[in-house]
Protein backbone atom coordinates (compact mmCIF):
# COMPACT_ATOMS: atom_id res chain seq x y z
CA UNK A 1 0.00 0.00 0.00
CA UNK A 2 2.70 3.06 -1.23
CA UNK A 3 0.54 5.94 -1.97
CA UNK A 4 1.31 9.47 -3.07
CA UNK A 5 1.72 12.38 0.09
CA UNK A 6 -1.17 13.58 -1.91
CA UNK A 7 -3.17 11.00 -2.64
CA UNK A 8 -2.86 10.10 0.78
CA UNK A 9 -4.06 13.24 2.19
CA UNK A 10 -6.90 12.58 0.50
CA UNK A 11 -7.70 9.37 1.69
CA UNK A 12 -6.77 10.50 5.19
CA UNK A 13 -9.57 13.57 5.03
CA UNK A 14 -11.98 10.58 3.10
CA UNK A 15 -11.63 8.16 5.85
CA UNK A 16 -11.68 10.73 8.77
CA UNK A 17 -15.07 12.03 6.72
CA UNK A 18 -16.13 8.64 5.88
CA UNK A 19 -15.64 7.70 10.12
CA UNK A 20 -17.65 11.06 11.29
CA UNK A 21 -20.65 10.65 9.31
CA UNK A 22 -20.98 6.86 9.32
CA UNK A 23 -20.07 6.54 13.17
CA UNK A 24 -23.25 5.45 14.84
CA UNK A 25 -22.78 2.25 12.03
CA UNK A 26 -19.11 1.57 12.21
CA UNK A 27 -18.41 1.48 15.68
CA UNK A 28 -21.83 -0.63 16.49
CA UNK A 29 -21.80 -4.50 17.49
CA UNK A 30 -24.26 -5.04 14.91
CA UNK A 31 -22.19 -3.70 11.93
CA UNK A 32 -18.79 -5.38 13.44
CA UNK A 33 -20.53 -8.95 12.80
CA UNK A 34 -20.22 -8.26 8.87
CA UNK A 35 -16.21 -8.71 10.32
CA UNK A 36 -16.99 -12.39 9.20
CA UNK A 37 -18.47 -12.34 6.40
CA UNK A 38 -16.34 -12.52 2.90
CA UNK A 39 -17.80 -10.38 0.27
CA UNK A 40 -15.69 -11.00 -2.90
CA UNK A 41 -12.00 -12.72 -2.86
CA UNK A 42 -10.84 -12.11 0.57
CA UNK A 43 -12.61 -8.81 1.16
CA UNK A 44 -15.12 -9.03 3.88
CA UNK A 45 -18.23 -7.61 3.92
CA UNK A 46 -17.55 -4.74 6.51
CA UNK A 47 -14.22 -3.48 4.17
CA UNK A 48 -16.38 -3.71 1.05
CA UNK A 49 -19.09 -1.59 2.76
CA UNK A 50 -15.97 1.27 3.74
CA UNK A 51 -14.77 1.05 0.18
CA UNK A 52 -18.36 1.76 -1.36
CA UNK A 53 -19.01 4.37 0.92
CA UNK A 54 -15.57 5.64 -0.19
CA UNK A 55 -16.00 5.77 -3.87
CA UNK A 56 -19.68 7.12 -3.06
CA UNK A 57 -18.32 9.98 -0.85
CA UNK A 58 -15.76 10.93 -3.70
CA UNK A 59 -18.41 10.69 -6.49
CA UNK A 60 -20.58 12.84 -4.61
CA UNK A 61 -17.67 15.55 -4.06
CA UNK A 62 -17.12 15.45 -7.62
CA UNK A 63 -21.11 16.15 -8.12
CA UNK A 64 -21.05 19.01 -5.88
CA UNK A 65 -17.98 20.30 -6.94
CA UNK A 66 -17.65 20.92 -10.35
CA UNK A 67 -21.91 20.27 -11.32
CA UNK A 68 -23.61 22.08 -8.12
CA UNK A 69 -25.77 18.71 -7.66
CA UNK A 70 -26.07 18.72 -3.61
CA UNK A 71 -26.07 15.37 -2.38
CA UNK A 72 -27.56 14.18 1.33
CA UNK A 73 -23.52 12.82 2.00
CA UNK A 74 -24.95 11.59 5.56
CA UNK A 75 -27.59 9.49 4.21
CA UNK A 76 -25.05 8.35 1.61
CA UNK A 77 -22.57 6.93 3.83
CA UNK A 78 -25.44 5.45 6.03
CA UNK A 79 -26.60 3.79 3.43
CA UNK A 80 -23.40 2.71 1.30
CA UNK A 81 -22.09 0.85 5.08
CA UNK A 82 -25.34 -0.63 5.43
CA UNK A 83 -26.30 -1.60 1.66
CA UNK A 84 -24.75 -5.67 2.44
CA UNK A 85 -25.89 -5.56 5.98
CA UNK A 86 -27.82 -9.52 5.01
CA UNK A 87 -25.73 -11.07 7.63
CA UNK A 88 -24.60 -14.55 6.13
CA UNK A 89 -22.33 -16.51 4.11
CA UNK A 90 -23.53 -16.54 0.42
CA UNK A 91 -20.81 -18.52 -0.50
CA UNK A 92 -22.07 -21.49 1.49
CA UNK A 93 -24.00 -23.56 -1.63
CA UNK A 94 -27.80 -23.77 -0.98
CA UNK A 95 -30.57 -22.77 -2.82
CA UNK A 96 -31.07 -19.30 -1.17
CA UNK A 97 -28.17 -18.76 -1.94
CA UNK A 98 -28.33 -18.92 -5.36
CA UNK A 99 -30.80 -16.61 -6.02
CA UNK A 100 -28.35 -14.30 -3.77
CA UNK A 101 -27.83 -11.92 -6.25
CA UNK A 102 -31.50 -11.15 -6.43
CA UNK A 103 -32.59 -11.29 -2.58
CA UNK A 104 -29.75 -9.75 -0.44
CA UNK A 105 -30.83 -6.21 -1.09
CA UNK A 106 -34.29 -6.87 0.53
CA UNK A 107 -32.97 -9.13 3.49
CA UNK A 108 -30.24 -6.07 3.84
CA UNK A 109 -33.04 -3.38 3.88
CA UNK A 110 -35.54 -6.00 6.58
CA UNK A 111 -32.07 -6.10 8.46
CA UNK A 112 -31.11 -2.45 8.89
CA UNK A 113 -34.39 -1.34 9.30
CA UNK A 114 -34.64 -4.03 12.64
CA UNK A 115 -30.84 -2.88 14.14
CA UNK A 116 -31.04 0.96 12.85
CA UNK A 117 -33.02 4.14 12.53
CA UNK A 118 -33.00 4.62 8.64
CA UNK A 119 -34.72 7.53 6.60
CA UNK A 120 -36.55 7.07 3.32
CA UNK A 121 -32.82 7.92 1.11
CA UNK A 122 -30.81 4.85 2.94
CA UNK A 123 -33.55 2.62 2.83
CA UNK A 124 -33.76 3.41 -1.05
CA UNK A 125 -29.93 3.14 -1.22
CA UNK A 126 -29.89 -0.59 0.27
CA UNK A 127 -33.30 -1.79 -1.34
CA UNK A 128 -31.92 -0.70 -4.88
CA UNK A 129 -28.13 -0.95 -5.07
CA UNK A 130 -28.69 -3.94 -7.53
CA UNK A 131 -29.75 -2.44 -10.02
CA UNK A 132 -30.07 -3.47 -13.04
CA UNK A 133 -29.88 -6.95 -12.15
CA UNK A 134 -32.53 -6.13 -9.46
CA UNK A 135 -35.35 -3.70 -12.13
CA UNK A 136 -35.94 -1.37 -9.18
CA UNK A 137 -35.08 2.24 -10.47
CA UNK A 138 -33.02 3.96 -7.98
CA UNK A 139 -35.63 7.20 -6.75
CA UNK A 140 -32.99 9.11 -5.19
CA UNK A 141 -29.51 10.50 -6.63
CA UNK A 142 -27.87 8.80 -3.41
CA UNK A 143 -29.18 5.07 -4.22
CA UNK A 144 -27.88 5.58 -7.94
CA UNK A 145 -24.22 7.19 -6.56
CA UNK A 146 -23.93 3.54 -4.28
CA UNK A 147 -24.90 1.32 -7.20
CA UNK A 148 -22.28 2.73 -9.11
CA UNK A 149 -19.77 3.26 -6.38
CA UNK A 150 -20.32 -0.95 -5.54
CA UNK A 151 -20.33 -1.85 -8.83
CA UNK A 152 -16.75 -0.31 -9.36
CA UNK A 153 -15.67 -1.64 -5.77
CA UNK A 154 -16.85 -5.33 -6.72
CA UNK A 155 -14.83 -5.44 -9.84
CA UNK A 156 -11.73 -3.99 -7.83
CA UNK A 157 -12.20 -6.86 -4.63
CA UNK A 158 -12.63 -9.62 -7.70
CA UNK A 159 -9.76 -8.94 -9.49
CA UNK A 160 -7.74 -7.81 -6.37
CA UNK A 161 -7.00 -4.64 -7.63
CA UNK A 162 -6.42 -2.27 -4.24
CA UNK A 163 -7.77 0.85 -4.10
CA UNK A 164 -9.27 0.95 -0.55
CA UNK A 165 -6.33 -0.49 1.53
CA UNK A 166 -5.33 2.91 2.96
CA UNK A 167 -8.65 4.01 3.98
CA UNK A 168 -9.77 0.45 5.80
CA UNK A 169 -6.64 1.18 7.29
CA UNK A 170 -7.64 4.29 8.66
CA UNK A 171 -11.33 3.62 9.66
CA UNK A 172 -10.21 0.48 11.56
CA UNK A 173 -7.26 3.14 13.17
CA UNK A 174 -10.16 4.88 14.02
CA UNK A 175 -12.65 2.35 15.41
CA UNK A 176 -9.83 1.28 18.16
CA UNK A 177 -9.29 4.67 19.19
CA UNK A 178 -12.83 5.42 19.87
CA UNK A 179 -13.26 2.07 22.10
CA UNK A 180 -9.67 3.03 23.79
CA UNK A 181 -7.92 -0.25 22.19
CA UNK A 182 -4.45 -0.51 22.17
CA UNK A 183 -4.09 -3.37 20.39
CA UNK A 184 -5.27 -3.39 16.80
CA UNK A 185 -5.63 -6.06 14.65
CA UNK A 186 -6.04 -5.08 10.85
CA UNK A 187 -6.58 -8.03 9.48
CA UNK A 188 -4.29 -8.84 5.89
CA UNK A 189 -5.23 -5.26 4.47
CA UNK A 190 -2.04 -3.79 6.81
CA UNK A 191 0.28 -6.40 6.72
CA UNK A 192 0.26 -5.35 3.24
CA UNK A 193 1.15 -2.00 4.10
FE1 LIG B 1 -25.02 -6.12 -2.71
FE1 LIG C 1 -22.03 -4.41 -2.36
Amino acid sequence: MRLQFSKRITEYRLAKELFNRGKSIILSPEAQATKQFIQHGETTVFEHCLAVAKFSLLIAHFLERTLKIEVDKDSLVRGALLHDYFLYDWHDICLANIVHGFTHPGTAKRNAERDFELNDIEKDIIAKHMFPLTPFLPTYRESLIVSIADKWCALAETFKIDVSSYIIYRVNFNIALAEGGCSINYGETLAEA
